[in-house]
């Protein structure tokens, strides 16, 4: 449907063309003489009109009520103008087939039906507009993403999904064991047949890695050995917090994009989370037009004013904030929206007791080389630093903070054989489809979110 009405003439360019259409029916009309159908095949918003007589090949099934909404149709016909001012053509029907046909149970019909309840349908939310155009959007970021990086010389690294380290120090890891096994019916009643230790401890050497092993919450520890190697590298992969928090911006299970510079500082961080925002930003208002209009009538007033300012605007700020209190979502909201007026800010040198580990020291020896970008609504959305580079420093702060140093035995040694100053940042990929589609709740910006007490479908 988009190769037909997608160009310049929507679709005008066609007249007289025999096409095909495959795709499932929003809307049926059938009046005495003619039926209208709407059909979309999820390349682009907009539907065909498909308009049958009783003449048409295969109008029986209107009859015999194979042809309802949601159903799945081929359907052949000649692009002719379009009587209605709704659209430019539409498909004059020689002949159609239904391929699937919808049993009546099927639960999206027209009427319009709330994020909420299509939650609990994930598997067939993507046949609405509002899914429909989240999953373009979404996948233009993904695009737009790898294309600046490569464009910048960047190399893409595959980082681990399983892994012994915690990046974050935060203790928000998924464990992956096989010392309870798989089958569902044994992880609903466990327990016995786990080896223990004479202690009564878990023996780990007994698993399969050995020893504990988990969902990475992070790749950045991975990324920074390839980038003291191929210098500019990126991870772009899934990414794994059990953060028990029932909130619109925090998954399970998200997706990350992680930059590291090598030869790099803070300031290079934040020119390119800068370019890299502007940039995807950019790609979004010039590829997906149809669908960023339809966010910003439906889902949220002014999206395209506000996205087309991120894109031209520099956003940086000096702003003095209270010595040593980290900021709530109320803080980031309310620095975005009020302070600046709905442009994202970028706040750094934080605290160094309230950030991760491997962060630079700063030289009055409380602060740390970090910047969190935050924007309007969604919050943080990026949040990086310049890493610790010096072996002394890097053992010291392990110390201070209790942390098994025999277990980043791999990471010091990057410290140890030709260190670097480099620094890079980690982009929450579901927040930064919120903040292009103005979708509320981060649920609605990933196909199957994996939130506390839910992993279905
Ligand atoms: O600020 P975070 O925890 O930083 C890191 O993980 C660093 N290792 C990144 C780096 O420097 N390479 O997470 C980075 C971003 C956040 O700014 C946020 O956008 C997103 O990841 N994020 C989440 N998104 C959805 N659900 C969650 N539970 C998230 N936790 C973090
Ligand atoms: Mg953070």
């Amino acid at each position: 449907i988009d190769d037909v009405k997608g160009g310049p003439d929507e679709g005008l360019d066609h007249v007289g063309k025999t096409i095909v259409v495959m795709g499932w029916v929003r809307t049926l009309r059938v009046q005495s003489s003619v039926t209208f159908i709407e059909v979309n095949d999820g390349s682009c918003l907009s539907n065909m009109q498909c308009v049958m007589d009783l003449e048409a090949e295969g109008y029986d099934q209107v009859e015999t009520g194979l042809l309802t909404t949601g159903a799945s149709i081929w359907v052949q016909g000649t692009v002719v103008k379009s009587q209605g001012s709704k659209q430019k053509v539409e498909l004059k029907v020689i002949k159609i087939v239904a391929v699937g046909k919808s049993d009546p149970s099927y639960p999206i019909q027209k009427k319009r039906v709330s994020r909420e309840f299509l939650r609990t349908k994930a598997h067939l939310r993507p046949r609405t507009n509002t899914f429909g155009a989240v999953a373009r959007v979404r996948n233009a970021l993904a695009y737009a993403t790898h294309k600046f990086f490569q464009e910048n010389g960047f190399v893409w690294v595959s980082s681990p999904i399983i892994t012994a380290s915690d990046c974050e120090g935060a203790g928000e890891q998924f464990c992956v064991t096989t010392l309870i096994p798989g089958s569902q019916e044994a992880a609903n009643s466990p327990v016995d047949g786990i080896p223990k230790t004479k202690d009564g401890l878990i023996d780990w050497s007994q698993d399969f890695f050995g020893k504990p092993a988990f969902l990475t919450v992070s790749g950045q520890l991975n990324a920074e050995t390839y980038a003291t190697a191929l210098s500019d590298v990126y991870t772009f992969g899934p990414t794994f917090r059990a953060e028990n928090s029932n909130t619109s911006r925090h998954l399970a299970e998200f997706w990350m994009i992680e930059p590291e510079l090598a030869f790099a500082d803070l300031n290079d961080d934040m020119a390119c989370a800068t370019a890299y925002l502007q940039y995807v930003v950019r790609h979004v208002l010039e590829n997906c037009k149809e669908d960023m209009e339809f966010f910003n009538t439906w889902i949220e007033k002014g999206i395209i004013d506000r996205l087309s300012d991120v894109a031209e605007k520099d956003f940086k700020f000096e702003f003095p904030l209270e010595w040593g209190c980290d900021l709530q979502s109320e803080h980031e909201r309310y620095i975005t929206e009020e302070v600046f007026g709905g442009c994202p800010v970028i706040i750094r040198d934080y605290p160094k007791d309230i950030k991760a580990f491997y962060m630079r020291q700063n030289d009055d020896g409380k602060t740390v080389a970090a910047m969190d970008l935050l924007v309007p609504r969604v919050g943080e959305l990026i949040g990086g630093s310049q890493r610790e580079e010096r072996l002394e420093y890097l053992e010291d702060r392990l110390d201070e903070l209790k942390l098994n140093k025999q277990s980043f035995w791999w990471y010091l040694d990057l410290r140890r054989y030709g260190s670097v100053p480099h620094a890079g940042f980690g982009l929450g990929f579901e927040r930064l489809v919120q903040f292009a589609t103005g979708i509320e709740n981060i649920r609605d910006a990933i196909p199957f979110p994996r939130v506390p007490g839910s992993a279905e479908f």
